[in-house]
C-alpha cells in the first residue's frame, strides 16, 4: 500500500534553488524524493508534471509497505471497499451492452459530444460525431491531436531517444527541450516519420527535468522510441489534454542481471514488492512512464533472448476499458499478461481451453501465461499489460506492450513503424469483419487466425508484416478493431498499440 500523495506544484517552486518534496516513510528505511528544478514554472503556464518511475531490481532496498501519507487514507479507501461491495453485484450485462453498442436505440435525452461541448440529441437517430471522435455519443477522441510530451527513463548501452511521428499530411513541429527552454522546428511526412533527438533527453542517476513538449500544425500521432544496440523499446505517446491525476503502476518484477541492479532513480522511484501496487495520485495532471532497465518477463532460468528496458506510457485510471482480446503476437505465442485493478473487480479470463473466475481487490494484480489468444472480461475497469516473452538465439527478446480493451479500438489508425526491426503488426476484430481491413489500401494477406469466443462475442486476431515508416489502416467498414505494432532485431525488440480512443471528459 505505497501511496503518494504529489504536493501543489507552484507550492514547490517557491525558491529559486532545486526543491525536493519529501515524502517521508514511516518505517525509516527510505525517503521519496520528488522534485522540481529552478523556473519550472517558466516552461509552463498550465503546468504538467511528469513522472519517470523506473523499477529497476527487486533486491536492492528492503521493502516499504506504509508511507506516512497512506495511514490517513485508510479510511477513504475502507469507505470506496464498501461501495465496491455494492457496485461488484452487477452482473455480465455490460459485454453484451458493449457488443450492441453502435446500434442501440437513442432517446431525445442523449447527450452527444460535438468536438466542443455537450448536446442533447434532439429528433435524430444517431450522433453525427465531429472528425476525430466516435463512439456512440462521440465520447471517444481518436488521439491525433496536436500536442504530447515526450520523456524517458534511462536507457542502457546509450540509446538514440527519438520520436515517430504518423501524420496523414506534412507537419510541422516545434519541439521544446525542457532543459534549455529552446524549440526546434522539424518536418515530417509520409518518407520522413523519425527524428533523433538530443541525448538530453535521457535522465542519468538522480532527478532530471528532461523530456520536450511537440506542438504540430496539423494532427499527429506521437510514439517515443529509445533506439539501442539491444535496447530499444518505443510507446504511444498520449495527447497532452489526456494527462490525469491518478495512475496505478502494473509494470512486472525485474527479473535483472548485472546492470539491472544499479539503483537508478529518474524523476521518482517506485519499489514494489507488495501484493497491492503503488498508486499515484497528482493534484495536477501528469503522465507516468514506466519501465525496467533491463527486465526478462520470466525468471532467468527459462528466459530467451536478452533483457529490455520495456517502456510504456501507462494509462491513467480514466482511461482503462473492461473488455480485452490479447492479439496474436508473430514469432511470439509464449506470453505473459498482467491484469491489474484499480477497484475490486471480478474477472473472467479465457485462454486455451481454460476458462478462471476470480475476484481481484482493488490495486491487486493477477498474471497468466499463455501461448493463444485470451479473452479477459472484468466487471470493472481495469490495466492490462502483455509480456511477449523473448526468443531463442537472440532473435528477438521479450517487451512490453499495453492492450487497449475493446471499447477502445478506432476505425482507422495512421501509424509509424521504426526503420531496423523485422516489424509486424497485430489485429483484434470482430470475425465476421476480418474481410474489411484494409492496409495502405489493400488487403493484406492474411495466415494463421486465432479465434476466440465468449457468449454472441466473436473475435479474431492475426498479424501480418509491416515496412518501416508511415501507414494507414482502416475498416471499410467503420468496424473498429485493435491495433498494434512491434519488431525484433539481433537481441533487440520493440512494441506498442498504435492508437487508441481516449474518454473524453467535460
Ligand atoms: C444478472 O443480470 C440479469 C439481467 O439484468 C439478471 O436477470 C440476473 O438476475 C443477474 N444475476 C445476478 C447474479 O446478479
Ligand atoms: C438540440 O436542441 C437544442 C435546443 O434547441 C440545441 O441547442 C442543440 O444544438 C440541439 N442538438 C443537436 C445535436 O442538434
Ligand atoms: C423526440 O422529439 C421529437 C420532437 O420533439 C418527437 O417527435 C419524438 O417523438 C421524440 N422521440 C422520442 C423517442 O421521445
Ligand atoms: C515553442 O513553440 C510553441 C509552439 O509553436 C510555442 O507555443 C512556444 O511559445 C515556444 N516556446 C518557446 C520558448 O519559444
Ligand atoms: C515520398 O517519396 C515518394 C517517392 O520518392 C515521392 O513520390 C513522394 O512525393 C514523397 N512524399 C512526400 C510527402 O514527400
Ligand atoms: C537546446 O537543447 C537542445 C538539446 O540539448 C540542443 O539541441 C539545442 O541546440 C539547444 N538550443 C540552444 C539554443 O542552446
Ligand atoms: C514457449 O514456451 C514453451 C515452454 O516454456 C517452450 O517449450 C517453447 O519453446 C516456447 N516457444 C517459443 C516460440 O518460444
Ligand atoms: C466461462 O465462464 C463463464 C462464467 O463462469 C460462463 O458464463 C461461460 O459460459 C464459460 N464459458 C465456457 C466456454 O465454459
Ligand atoms: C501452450 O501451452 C500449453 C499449456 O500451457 C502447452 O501444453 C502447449 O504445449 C503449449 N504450446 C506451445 C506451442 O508452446
Ligand atoms: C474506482 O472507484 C471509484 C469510486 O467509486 C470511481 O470513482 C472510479 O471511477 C473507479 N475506477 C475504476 C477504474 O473502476
Ligand atoms: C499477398 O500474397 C501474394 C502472394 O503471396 C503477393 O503477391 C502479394 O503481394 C501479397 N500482398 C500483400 C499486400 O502483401
Ligand atoms: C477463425 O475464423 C475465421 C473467420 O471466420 C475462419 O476463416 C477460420 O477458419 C477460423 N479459424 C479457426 C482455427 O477456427
Amino acid at each position: 500500500m505505497a501511496e503518494l500523495e504529489m504536493q501543489e506544484y507552484e507550492q514547490l517552486n517557491r525558491n529559486k534553488e532545486t526543491t525536493y518534496d519529501v515524502i517521508k516513510v514511516d518505517k525509516g528505511t527510505i525517503e521519496m524524493n520528488h522534485l522540481v528544478i529552478q523556473s519550472w514554472s517558466q516552461f509552463f503556464k498550465n503546468v504538467l508534471l511528469i513522472l519517470i518511475v523506473s523499477l529497476f531490481s527487486a533486491g536492492v532496498v528492503s521493502i516499504v509497505t506504509y508511507f506516512t501519507i497512506c495511514a490517513q487514507l485508510e479510511q477513504k479507501l475502507a469507505d470506496i471497499d464498501r461501495k465496491l461491495a455494492k457496485i461488484e453485484k452487477k452482473n455480465m450485462t455490460k459485454l453484451q451492452e458493449t457488443d450492441n453498442k453502435e446500434n442501440t436505440y437513442l432517446d431525445n435525452n442523449t447527450m452527444c459530444y460535438n468536438g466542443k461541448s455537450w448536446q442533447r440529441l434532439n429528433d435524430s437517430k444517431s450522433c453525427v460525431c465531429a472528425a476525430g471522435f466516435l463512439g456512440k455519443q462521440c465520447e471517444y477522441s481518436d488521439g491525433k491531436d496536436t500536442s504530447f510530451m515526450v520523456v524517458f527513463h534511462e536507457g542502457v548501452r546509450s540509446p538514440m531517444p527519438t520520436i515517430l511521428v504518423a501524420s496523414e499530411s506534412t507537419a510541422r513541429l516545434s519541439v521544446l527541450y525542457f532543459n534549455n527552454n529552446t524549440n526546434q522546428s522539424i518536418t515530417i511526412d509520409k518518407n520522413n516519420t523519425e527524428y533523433i533527438l538530443s541525448t538530453s533527453v535521457l535522465p542519468s542517476d538522480g532527478i532530471h527535468m528532461v523530456g520536450v513538449e511537440i506542438h504540430s500544425d496539423v494532427k499527429i500521432n506521437v510514439y517515443g522510441f529509445l533506439n539501442g544496440d539491444r535496447g530499444s523499446e518505443g510507446y504511444l505517446s498520449m495527447p497532452m489534454k489526456f494527462a490525469s491525476t491518478k495512475y496505478i503502476i502494473p509494470t512486472l518484477t525485474a527479473f535483472t542481471a548485472g546492470y539491472g541492479f544499479k539503483n537508478l532513480l529518474a524523476l521518482l522511484p517506485i519499489y514494489q514488492n507488495t501484493a497491492v501496487r503503488t498508486l499515484i495520485t497528482a493534484s495536477k495532471p501528469v503522465f507516468v512512464v514506466s519501465g525496467n532497465q533491463c527486465n526478462y518477463a520470466v525468471q532467468l532460468q527459462i528466459s530467451k533472448g536478452g533483457c529490455q528496458p520495456f517502456i510504456e506510457l501507462i494509462l491513467p485510471t480514466d482511461q482503462l476499458d473492461n473488455i480485452f482480446i490479447t492479439p496474436h503476437i508473430s514469432t511470439r505465442l509464449n506470453n505473459t499478461v498482467r491484469i491489474q485493478t484499480a477497484n475490486s473487480t471480478k474477472l473472467n479470463v479465457k485462454f486455451g481451453n481454460r476458462n478462471i473466475s476470480k475476484t481481484l481487490k482493488a490495486r491487486e494484480y493477477w498474471d497468466f501465461y499463455y501461448n493463444t489468444t485470451s479473452f479477459i472480461f472484468a466487471s470493472n475497469d481495469i490495466l492490462v499489460m502483455s509480456y511477449p516473452h523473448g526468443l531463442e538465439g537472440g532473435k528477438g527478446d521479450p517487451f512490453m506492450m499495453t492492450i487497449p480493451g475493446v471499447n477502445q479500438y478506432l476505425y482507422e489508425y495512421d501509424f509509424a513503424v521504426p526503420t531496423g526491426f523485422d516489424s509486424f503488426i497485430s489485429i483484434t476484430v470482430k470475425r465476421n469483419s476480418i474481410d474489411g481491413v484494409l492496409l495502405d489500401g489493400e488487403f493484406p494477406n492474411i495466415t494463421s487466425v486465432l479465434n476466440i469466443s465468449e457468449g454472441r462475442i466473436h473475435y479474431s486476431t492475426f498479424s501480418v508484416p509491416i515496412s518501416d515508416g508511415a501507414h494507414h489502416i482502416e475498416h471499410r467498414g467503420k468496424v473498429r478493431f485493435g491495433l498494434w505494432v512491434y519488431g525484433n532485431r539481433f537481441y533487440d525488440v520493440y512494441g506498442y498499440p498504435a492508437g487508441l480512443a481516449y474518454k473524453i471528459y467535460h
